[in-house]
């Protein structure tokens, strides 16, 4: 295995955790020189803490012990013996863009960071690429001085997406972990070009990309699918079928709210630039949709009274009387956001679960049946922390745990990292939802007309749901 012209080579027997858990065994890849690969597996088999692994992190971050060896070009490192010269030469030699956005950038504003990052390709390369600027100019809403934990996270990702290629020209692979989770769909032709740019400066550099996005198949990549993937995943059929076997539709959610929304967001004493219209009778549901950067989480966020409002933010009844949210916050609306880790802070699955729906006493075998089989085929621990799940698994498990108790959802890019089977769950459990009577206010950065329709479909149709447009012109409602 590895020769020189191999950018990068592993041979795994397995990755632990502290707790004795393993993954990624028996995982064998090769990636050659100038080569663009996608790795495609199932929600949970380990691709986030792989490359992690893969780019010297596994130490510091997950506690992980690796055996096995990782190979680039000529040298060979054995693991765990030669962990931490590898730990060393891997951050020098592979750039990398990781799923969960980091907080490196606290307190610094998106002109300043972005000044910082041009900086490193006039260095490195020596001039700000066009694909670069070609992506920036495709955003919306750009505020200069803001500080960068208050940017959309979709112009964050773009931003570190432009990051990850900076140092193009002095590593050997670039390890990019889903890196269209929540970038507007016109935005992945601006993406294709930048990696084009990149294997053009420097041809020998790989390209590694994780991710679900099924564009990838279209472009040339090789798919990488491992062939260690546990039986286990065969089982995520039985989880949808169990799912669909018990009837939920005889129990109803309770209180179903809407809301009218007619004004400006208001965080940290500043107004911010969007002004919404925006209306949903209750039992309704809806699509948000608009460029990165149009405000669309930050509607939900109103929504769910985690900003001030200048102008009016109300919830409202069923029969459209406002209703104080303090009241309903607790039972009614329900919110999966954009990086759920950031807001998870029950202490185990179990805790998330413990709740479960309202049930006929006849359905809750059916329900305990559907929680252990959703566990096993995602190989979650009942015990497990919620803030160690994988992006995917975390969303899942959020849209279980609601089941039966909030009347309205608001999920921020609930679809952002699942694989077709998660999705398909999803879908039975929103479906499961509207079906009780509830609602759901789906924001989806990847608005293609036909996933549209698709969701609307799940959602009930023309009938329950409407589109909600934003945008940064005058005519659109945002
Ligand atoms: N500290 C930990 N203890 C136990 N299990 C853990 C820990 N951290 C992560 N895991 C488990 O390791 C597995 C791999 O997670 P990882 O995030 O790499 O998956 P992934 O393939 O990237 O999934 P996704 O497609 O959802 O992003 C998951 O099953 C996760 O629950
Ligand atoms: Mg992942």
């Amino acid at each position: 295995m590895g020769n020189a012209h191999t950018a990068v080579a592993a041979n795994l027997q397995g990755i632990s955790f502290k707790n004795g858990r393993r993954i990624c065994s028996n995982v064998k890849f090769e990636v050659a020189a100038g080569e663009f690969v996608v790795l495609r597996a199932p929600n949970g088999w380990g691709k986030s803490v792989l490359l992690r692994v893969l780019a010297g992190w596994g130490e510091e971050i997950h506690g992980v012990r690796v055996d096995g060896e990782f190979v680039f070009g000529g040298d060979r490192y054995h693991l765990p013996l030669d962990a931490e010269t590898y730990a060393k030469q891997a951050k020098r030699r592979i750039a990398t863009l990781f799923h969960r956005l980091d907080e490196e950038s606290f307190g610094v504003t998106f002109g300043e960071e972005l000044e910082q990052i041009q900086l490193r390709y006039q260095k490195g390369c020596g001039h700000f690429p066009e694909p670069c600027q070609e992506l920036l100019d495709r955003l919306a809403g750009i505020g200069w001085d803001t500080p960068m934990d208050g940017v959309a996270k979709g112009l964050r990702q773009v931003l570190a997406v432009i990051d990850t290629f900076a140092d193009v020209m002095h590593c050997e692979v670039v390890v990019l972990d889903e890196p269209t989770s929540y970038l507007a769909d016109e935005l992945f032709e601006e993406l294709l070009r930048l990696l084009a740019w990149a294997r053009e400066v420097n041809p020998s550099c790989a390209i590694l990309v994780a991710s679900h996005d099924q564009r990838f198949a279209t472009v040339g990549a090789r798919i990488l699918r491992p062939t260690a993937i546990s039986e286990h995943y065969a089982s995520r059929l039985i989880v949808n079928t169990n799912l669909a076997r018990f009837a939920l539709e005889s129990a109803r959610v309770p209180n179903p709210v809407g809301f009218i929304v007619s004004g400006s967001p208001i965080a940290q004493g500043r107004r911010l630039a969007m002004h919404y219209q925006a209306a949903l009778p209750a039992g309704r549901s809806a699509m948000v949709t608009g460029p990165n950067g149009s405000g669309k989480s930050t509607l939900l966020l109103m929504i769910a009274g985690f900003f001030q409002v200048r102008g009016c933010c109300q919830i409202t009844t069923a029969d459209g009387a406002p209703v104080r949210r303090s009241r309903v916050l607790r039972s009614n609306l329900g919110v999966v956001f954009q990086e759920p880790h950031e807001y998870e802070f029950r202490s185990t699955v179990e805790d998330m679960l413990r709740a479960g729906p309202w049930l006929p006493s006849t359905e809750q075998a059916e329900w305990d049946e559907f929680i252990r089989s959703l566990l096993s085929s995602y190989q979650i621990l009942p015990e497990q922390q919620p803030r160690t799940l994988s992006s995917g698994q975390l969303r899942i498990v959020w849209l279980a745990s609601q089941l039966g108790w909030c009347s309205t959802w608001l999920l921020d890019e609930v679809t952002a990292s699942l694989d077709n089977d998660s999705i398909s769950l999803a879908e039975s459990l929103l479906s499961i939802h509207v079906g009780r009577g509830g609602s759901v206010v789906a924001v989806d950065a990847h608005s293609r007309a036909n996933e549209i329709k698709r969701v609307r479909t799940v959602l009930g149709g023309n009938d329950r749901c409407d589109v909600i447009k934003l945008g940064i012109k005058e005519d659109c409602d945002g």
